[in-house]
């Protein structure tokens, strides 16, 4: 039997997953019908990296985070975050801090919507973080749900 790997899409497959699907339309008669790009595919991305505490253990820091802004406001920032947030479950972290630009409010109403907690501001950076609970809940997929909940019940 052939040996094979099935691993999941990267952002350098992106150029072999379109041929692939220009390959599929090919094989129904229909390849002239393919109007998605490589930059299409290539929409968003995140980097973080672990380091380790002696007093808290792991944590996962995210480094960067984007998504193209055509295509921002559908979701997609919100299942990228979900993504790592099991990622980070999955790996027994504690926490995920990060900075954001002091002048990026729609980043800082976006984390902070999502269980993000304002820990301090540094040379014209805010450094925020989120816990295990948030990150629990967002890796189930209904953080901001929560946040709402919360909200609400601190405000009435
Ligand atoms: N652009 C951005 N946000 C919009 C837009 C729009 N055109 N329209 C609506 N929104 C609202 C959404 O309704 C949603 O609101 P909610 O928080 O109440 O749910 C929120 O803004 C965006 O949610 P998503 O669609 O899930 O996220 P999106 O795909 O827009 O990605 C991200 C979010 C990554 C922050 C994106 O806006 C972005 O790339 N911004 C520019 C780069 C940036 O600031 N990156 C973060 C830097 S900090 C760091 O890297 C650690």
């Amino acid at each position: 039997m052939a040996k094979f790997v099935i691993c999941p899409a990267t952002a350098a497959a992106c150029s072999d997953i379109l041929q692939r699907i220009k390959e599929l339309a090919k094989y129904k008669y229909m390849e002239e019908q393919v109007i998605l790009t490589e930059k299409d595919l290539i929409v968003g991305f995140s980097m973080s990296h672990f380091n380790y505490d002696p007093w808290i253990g792991t944590w996962l820091y995210l480094e960067d985070f984007l998504v193209m802004s055509d295509y921002r406001g559908f979701g997609i920032g919100s299942q990228i975050l979900k993504n790592i947030s099991q990622v980070v479950m999955k790996c027994h972290c504690s926490s995920m801090p990060f900075l954001v630009a002091e002048w990026n409010e729609p980043s800082v109403n976006f984390y902070k919507r999502r269980g993000a907690s304002d820990l301090y501001s540094k040379e014209g950076s805010r450094l925020f973080k989120i816990d295990k609970e948030y990150l629990l809940t967002l890796a189930a997929g209904e953080g901001r749900m929560l946040v709402r909940k919360m909200t609400a019940s601190i405000l009435s």
